[in-house]
């Protein structure tokens, strides 16, 4: 069966994708901060032996080579590139991101999670995906991120963040095409998470089912594309 690679994977839609791909009976290896306290992927540990529990902060980088080397030679199918952040808690980070009212601390910790992480990622798994069947590396993005749907402002922070995790999908997609890997980016619609809120306007099941649809049958010639959990292509 099919390995993926999740970050972010003890809530949230990272769980969700956890759950799903375990059914499938695929292999999950998923990666979170502290797995000590993460008793919703022990209790599926417990439950699937196809899930391994890895111990990750992306925001440093020595852990990521360090988990790099310990699955040297694992293939990795699906490196799911999820784990983000909104700010620094989801009142304050809203409130922090505005022209008027910015605070730079939120702005450059958004930069390292949602940025430079990923970046990371795929600097130290390129190897474990290209050595794979379906060599598939998903970004999780936001509509927020859209340039040409920004008609509103607000939110400058994450906003600016996504857009350049974008920019990194279209540029890395280029550099990843003789390895033969398919990279894109992902709009998980705005989802009953923790970040997303009860507020949110989809469940958390239908998106990851979306997404993991999109996952299933992207195409090489897709590399490089931004889609939305139900497959329709988003706008730059
Ligand atoms: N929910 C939405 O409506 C929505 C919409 C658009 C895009 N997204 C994107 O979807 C992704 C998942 O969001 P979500 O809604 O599932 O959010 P969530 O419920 O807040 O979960 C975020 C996940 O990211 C992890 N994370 C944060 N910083 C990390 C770090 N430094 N190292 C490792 N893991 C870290 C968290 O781990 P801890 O538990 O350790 O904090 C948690 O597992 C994010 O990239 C987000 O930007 C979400």
């Amino acid at each position: 069966m099919p390995r993926v690679l999740i970050t972010g994977a003890n809530r949230g839609l990272g769980l969700e994708h956890t759950r799903q791909y375990l059914v499938k009976g695929w292999d999950v290896l998923a990666c979170c901060r502290t797995p000590a306290t993460a008793t919703e992927l022990i209790d599926l540990a417990n439950e699937y032996r196809a899930l391994e529990i890895h111990q990750l902060d992306v925001t440093n980088h020595t852990e990521i080579d360090e988990c790099a080397t310990i699955l040297a030679g694992t293939k990795i199918d699906v490196l799911l590139n999820n784990a983000g952040i909104l700010g620094a808690d989801l009142s304050m980070g809203l409130q922090h991101q505005t022209l008027s009212d910015m605070s730079y601390d939120i702005w450059r910790e958004l930069l390292e999670v949602n940025v430079l992480s990923p970046f990371k990622m795929i600097s130290a798994f390129q190897e474990h995906v290209a050595s794979s069947d379906m060599k598939i590396i998903m970004m999780m993005s936001s509509d927020l991120g859209s340039i040409s749907n920004n008609t509103v402002g607000g939110v400058h922070g994450y906003r600016t963040t996504k857009a350049s995790l974008n920019m990194l999908t279209k540029g890395l997609a280029a550099e990843l095409e003789p390895l033969g890997i398919t990279i894109f980016s992902m709009a998980p619609g705005w989802c009953k998470t923790d970040m997303g809120t009860e507020l949110a306007d989809v469940e958390v099941v239908d998106s990851v089912a979306g997404q993991q649809c999109v996952i299933s049958t992207i195409q090489f010639a897709d590399s490089g594309s931004w889609f939305n959990y139900n497959g329709d292509p988003v706008s730059w």
